[in-house]
């Protein structure tokens, strides 16, 4: 394998593959970068004149792309044709928890890795350098592995034609959304597991080569490839264990009158501990977190570790109540029925700066009280009106907890009962309620005495992020709930 690339395809040009591509791109001009996506739409969002239009919301990301595109990155929906002309191939595809059969609900569903594998296997005319970018379950790399060797094999002859043959290594992504150029640009690692071979030690060469581009070398870390994979794991495991943790402490809180904010500034200063990702909240979401300790959890199932198993597990359990435990307090503090009441949304991500909405606590505060029959009126900066139906819908679908006694909303009561606006006035005009879903700073320079007196009153709102002004809400005559205020 060469050790110098000049031409890189990445399949997928999701949350991932756009942003991580975009950024190779502009500190590798001598490289050629070529995404490609089998979702035409999107792929036609990437190229659009209009860099507001592009398919993912990122700070920077627009600069960063016009910067790099048509230069040497490109967006294209020849997936065939990128992988034929290039030596190293990211997987960038999207491998969200199964919502079928064995592993329901817990497993990663590979079928997307698994399609990508084949198709580079079957049109590969030449070495190819496959990177697995997704977060994927431990021993990925060796199912990819065995369908990249075996589809050269001549299913008739049972003889390999030998025309070409892989290297096979992990990269996990540690970007973070919302804040992912900069995590790009500075990350604190850069991770590459290889196979224990020549070949593998070229490949992790040559990625290692790309990153030098703009990472110091002492922080491009390389290890076994199973290391790697489950590196990606345990990293996302910890830090929605802290969330986890401090949310626990959250419900303390409330009922001692000690102040979580105050809690977690105490022991952040002991730099055992550190001060980062103890931001008590109305739970953590995001494509990973859960899916990553899901899966987690299943694969020390699978080598029989119960008890390690049940320890992650209660990482999600948490998550869970602490979801719950909003929506009843709002529930709770309107009189035990939100039925018929007008309940404002602020935000629907699953944080700040970004329109990702996968597994956003939002989701599942809304499912409880439509279950109340409340109707919700939402306002998002970046979210667009159908994705927010597509969400609630996809959860009637796909409820993971099925011993909840959720009944099943229609598509039409969803509509019905679901409003979504433009302005955070006309929102929360005659609203019993406000819940703050998502920390967007705009949130805290709002004229809220004019919110105020657009509400019925007793106005209440809960404040899911802890980003409002008490003192100053309390003044205009909020009834203000906060997360871990006892
Ligand atoms: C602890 C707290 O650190 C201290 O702040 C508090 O005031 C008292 O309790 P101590 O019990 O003296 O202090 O020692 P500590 O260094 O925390 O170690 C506790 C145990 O954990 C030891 O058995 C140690 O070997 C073990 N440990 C610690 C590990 O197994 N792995 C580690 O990474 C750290
Ligand atoms: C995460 C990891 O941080 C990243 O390294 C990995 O590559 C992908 O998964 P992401 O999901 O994009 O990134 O966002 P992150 O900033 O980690 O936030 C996840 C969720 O936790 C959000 O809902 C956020 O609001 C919540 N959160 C985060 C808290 O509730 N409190 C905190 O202190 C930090
Ligand atoms: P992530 O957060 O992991 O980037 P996304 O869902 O944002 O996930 O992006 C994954 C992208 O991969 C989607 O745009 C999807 O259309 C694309 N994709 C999935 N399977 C394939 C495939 N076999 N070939 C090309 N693109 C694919």
């Amino acid at each position: 394998f060469p050790t110098e690339i000049k031409k890189i395809a990445c399949i997928g040009a999701g949350y991932v593959g756009g942003p991580t591509m975009a950024v190779i791109a502009q500190q590798c001009p001598h490289i050629q970068v070529t995404v490609v996506d089998i979702n035409p739409q999107r792929i036609a969002d990437w190229n659009d004149e209009d860099l507001s239009k592009l398919p993912v919301y990122e700070p920077g990301l627009p600069e960063v792309v016009a910067e790099a595109r048509g230069r040497n990155l490109f967006f294209s929906t020849d997936v065939e044709g990128a992988i034929r002309e290039s030596e190293m191939i990211f997987i960038s595809v999207n491998t969200p928890t199964k919502t079928y059969g064995v592993g329901k609900g817990m497993a990663a569903d590979l079928k997307y890795v698994e399609l990508c594998a084949r198709q580079i296997a079957e049109v590969a005319t030449s070495n190819k350098i496959v990177v697995e970018k997704s977060t994927l379950p431990v021993r990925t790399a060796q199912a990819i592995r065995t369908i990249l060797d075996s589809s050269s094999i001549n299913g008739d002859t049972g003889a390999s034609n030998k025309k070409a043959q892989f290297a096979v290594l992990s990269n996990p992504e540690f970007l973070a959304e919302g804040t992912a150029i900069t995590d790009l640009l500075h990350a604190d690692r850069v991770l590459i597991g290889s196979e224990d071979s020549e070949g593998g030690k070229q490949a992790e060469q040559a990625l290692a080569n790309i990153y030098a581009n703009w990472i110091p070398r002492e922080q491009i870390i390389t290890t076994r490839i199973w290391s790697s994979e489950l590196s990606k794991l345990t990293a996302n495991a910890f830090l929605a264990q802290r969330i986890s943790s401090i949310n626990s402490i959250s419900a303390l809180c409330e009922r001692t009158g000690a102040d979580v904010d105050e809690v977690a500034r105490a022991i952040g200063m002991d730099s055992r501990i550190g001060s980062k990702f103890l931001k008590s909240s109305v739970g953590f979401g995001g494509s990973c977190f859960q899916k990553d300790i899901l899966n987690l959890v299943y694969l020390c199932r699978h080598f029989n570790l119960p008890e390690v198993a049940d320890y992650w597990e209660q990482v999600v359990t948490l998550n869970d109540y602490q979801k719950h435990r909003f929506a009843k307090q709002i529930i709770d503090s309107l009189f035990n029925t939100v039925s018929g009441k007008k309940i404002s949304f602020l935000g629907w991500a699953f944080k700040k700066d970004t329109n990702d909405t996968r597994e956003s606590a939002a989701i599942y505060v809304a499912d409880e009280l439509l279950q109340d029959r409340a109707e919700i009126h939402v306002y998002d900066p970046k979210v667009k009106a159908e994705q927010i139906y597509a969400d609630l819908e996809y959860l009637q679908a796909n409820r993971r907890n099925t011993t909840q006694e959720n009944g099943q909303l229609s598509s039409e009561e969803i509509r019905q009962l679901v409003n979504v606006h433009q302005s955070p006035f006309d929102a929360t005009q005659n609203a019993h309620a406000i819940a703050v879903l998502t920390e967007w700073d705009e949130f805290k320079t709002y004229d809220w005495q004019k919110i105020y007196d657009g509400m019925l009153k007793p106005a209440f709102i809960f404040d899911g992020r802890n980003i409002l002004d008490r003192e100053a809400l309390k003044a205009i005559g909020f009834e203000l709930t906060s997360i871990g205020k006892g």
